[in-house]
């Protein structure tokens, strides 16, 4: 098997590698970027003894096409991942993730043998704010308005009703309410619509809130629960966005990566869109006080009123389609994650809190961080 994976040396792309098979040929294609690998600017040495590592962006087509014949299945993890970022450097998301997508397909295009299927990393942003029911329906927001969130109205209204938020299934209306998610979107209807003519299989995987050791700990844009760690140990305080009560469906990086080595050796067809989360919801609130806890840290939370432009209020996987499709379904539980987590954690230099705060105030400037009356 020959496994071709872009964004092969991030997060993620460390963990997958690491849990395919010795006998598996794999070549990554990585560009290293500065604002997601901080701490090195090459290959991690694990990295170049176990793949051919070619440091490209996947828009410079030559720097890979022909490591990419004979390859089996092609694994797309190269992105740009700042949701809040993307918000205001748009073209460059536009550039990575939408043509960086096309100029691979144009790769896969000139090859001599086609790969049996393309695995796409697509994120649960592509849902937007997600589905919601009063009861009876099944009902889709068009995203928060403004007005509401700035006299700190949080939920979801119908009629001045409040809407429950439902586990999001596959097939419910994308609507995403970032730039990124909408790159996402483009990505994986670039990906399905060019597989489908070429008869290639594909799996798209919409992943939910990926955590676990080894995320870049000094990108202020990604990794909430870095950042939420390195507050509550650092300074046993921590702010907390809204009212703290939104939620979201943190799964475990290994289980993503596991859920990958599935996906690449699964033996019939697929060509479909599959959910990765853990199934579970969990408020940030809930979080910070597990984060505290499993430190052994006292916690002073400061509801600052503040909320990010663009923030969904609720979100969780359905899981129902993975458990058809690979029957199998032992996510790891957050409490166990996090005490792996908090291992690795704490074997880190502690982390400088200027770019955060650089991140923040950069989106406050752009009123893209605003505060509720
Ligand atoms: N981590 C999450 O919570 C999460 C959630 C949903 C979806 N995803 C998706 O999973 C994938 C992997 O995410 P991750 O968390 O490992 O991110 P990451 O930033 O750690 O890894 C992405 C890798 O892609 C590389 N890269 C970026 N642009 C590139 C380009 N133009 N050419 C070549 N390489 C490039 C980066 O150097 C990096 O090594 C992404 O597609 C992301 O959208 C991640």
């Amino acid at each position: 098997m020959k496994i071709f994976v872009t964004g092969g040396a991030g997060f993620i792309g460390k963990w997958l590698i690491r849990c395919l098979p010795t006998d598996a040929e794999i070549v990554i294609v990585d560009s290293i970027d500065e604002q997601v690998h901080k701490s090195q600017s090459e290959f991690a040495p694990e990295q170049l003894e176990r793949a051919l590592c070619i440091k490209a962006d996947i828009r410079d087509q030559d720097a890979y096409a022909s490591a990419m014949e004979g390859s089996d299945v092609i694994v797309h993890l190269a992105s740009q991942t700042g949701t809040g970022q993307s918000m205001y450097e748009i073209s460059k998301y536009i550039q990575h993730n939408v043509d960086g997508t096309a100029k691979l397909l144009e790769v896969i295009s000139k090859l001599l043998h086609k790969p049996r299927r393309i695995v796409l990393t697509s994120s649960r942003a592509v849902y937007g704010e997600g589905a919601f029911t009063n009861g009876s329906s099944v009902q889709y927001s068009k995203g928060r308005n403004l007005e509401d969130l700035q006299s700190g109205k949080w939920e979801i209204y119908d009629n001045g009703q409040e809407l429950s938020p439902l586990p999001m299934k596959e097939d419910y209306l994308p609507n995403p309410t970032s730039i990124y998610g909408l790159t996402k979107l483009w990505q994986e209807q670039l990906i399905s619509n060019y597989a489908q003519n070429q008869n290639i299989d594909y799996t798209i995987f919409r992943l939910q809130n990926v955590y676990g050791p080894e995320q870049e700990l000094r990108n202020p844009y990604t990794g909430i629960i870095g950042i939420f760690t390195s507050l509550i140990t650092q300074k046993g305080e921590v702010e907390l966005f809204e009212d703290g009560k939104m939620t979201r469906d943190f799964v475990y990086v290994k289980d993503v990566a596991m859920a990958l080595k599935a996906a690449i050796y699964y033996q019939n067809d697929l060509s479909t869109i599959i959910n990765v989360g853990s199934g579970k919801a969990t408020s940030l609130l809930e979080l910070v006080n597990l984060i505290a806890n499993v430190a052994g840290k006292d916690l002073k939370i400061n509801y600052s009123g503040r909320f990010r432009v663009g923030d969904i209020r609720h979100a969780v996987a359905d899981m129902s389609r993975y458990v058809d499709v690979f029957s199998e379904f032992q996510p790891t539980s957050l409490e166990e994650g996090m005490v792996s987590y908090l291992k690795w954690y704490f074997e880190q230099d502690p982390l400088s809190h200027g770019a955060l705060i650089e991140s923040l105030a950069e989106m406050e400037k752009k009123k893209l961080l605003l505060t509720s009356k």
